[in-house]
């Protein structure tokens, strides 16, 4: 048996899956695991929705700016911040919710979040393989239209689910003392940004992303390539657009 450790310590994420179906049965014992993470006061604000249709995937696809995962893991989650629900059992009980805000939003994209990686922690106990998609945010507008999303319900991340296929090599992380302060934050001095992040910039991969990139430096890929300004600017317009229509900036 697998110590609990050595599957926090081994995890990566996997992007291929085998034609192995995962069945319900296990599905749901994971999804039960995962709303057993702590939520705030106990609301449960949030929503998964399990789509296995293969027709479904393929609509979902485009908002996921076609990444394979989607249409080949045998099961796509799409965990939301979700106040719907809790919004009509106040209303049910003559009480009034004040869940309309940008806090109320944030509270349940925790939660959301919470369930979310617990549920990854599961599947990745029994061996199962995942893929967190960050696009959700990007067009959380469309994957709302797709998924019949009501007001009060926001996609906050989709997981793609499925056994593996394939053995990817461990990627690097920052030393632990890159990402500790003890108790106050000690603000990081030039010299300190050179140490923490020498082993990344070093890595084979990290030069060939350079050099395919034809940039200056692994920050660069970042900046200029993965995730620019541009694009920042405008799906953040996007959502803070979709927050306002869901009825989360009414206050
Ligand atoms: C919120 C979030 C969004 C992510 N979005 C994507 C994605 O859209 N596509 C993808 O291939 N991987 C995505 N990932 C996976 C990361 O790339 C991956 O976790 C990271 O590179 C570290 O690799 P590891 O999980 O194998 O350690 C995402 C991860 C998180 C937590």
């Amino acid at each position: 048996m697998t110590i609990f450790s050595d599957i926090l310590m081994d995890r990566r994420t996997i992007r291929k899956y085998s034609s192995e179906p995962v069945d319900d049965k296990l599905l749901n014992e994971l999804l039960m695991m995962g709303c057993r993470a702590s939520t705030t006061g106990n609301m449960q604000v949030y929503s998964i929705i399990i789509t296995r249709d293969e027709q479904k995937k393929k609509d979902l696809a485009p908002s996921h700016f076609n990444q394979k995962m989607i249409t080949e893991a045998p099961v796509v989650l799409t965990f939301c911040a979700d106040f719907n629900r809790f919004n009509k059992w106040c209303l049910q009980r003559n009480a009034d919710p004040g869940y309309d805000n940008f806090l109320s939003f944030m509270t349940a994209a925790i939660d959301a979040l919470l369930v979310a990686q617990t549920v990854c922690i599961a599947a990745e106990s029994v061996g199962l393989g995942i893929c967190y998609l960050g696009t959700t945010t990007y067009n959380a507008d469309k994957i709302i239209g797709l998924l019949s999303l009501p007001k009060g319900v926001v996609p906050v991340t989709t997981v793609t689910l499925g056994w593996p296929s394939e053995n990817p090599e461990q990627i690097d992380r920052l030393p632990l003392e890159a990402v500790i302060h003890r108790e106050n934050y000690v603000d990081y001095t030039p010299a300190d940004i050179e140490r923490y992040y020498k082993e990344k910039e070093e890595r084979k991969d990290s030069g060939q992303f350079v050099k395919e990139n034809n940039k200056e430096s692994l920050a660069q890929v970042f900046t200029d390539v993965r995730y620019k300004k541009a694009d920042n600017i405008y799906f953040s317009n996007v959502l803070l657009r979709v927050l306002k229509d869901q009825g989360f900036m009414e206050q």
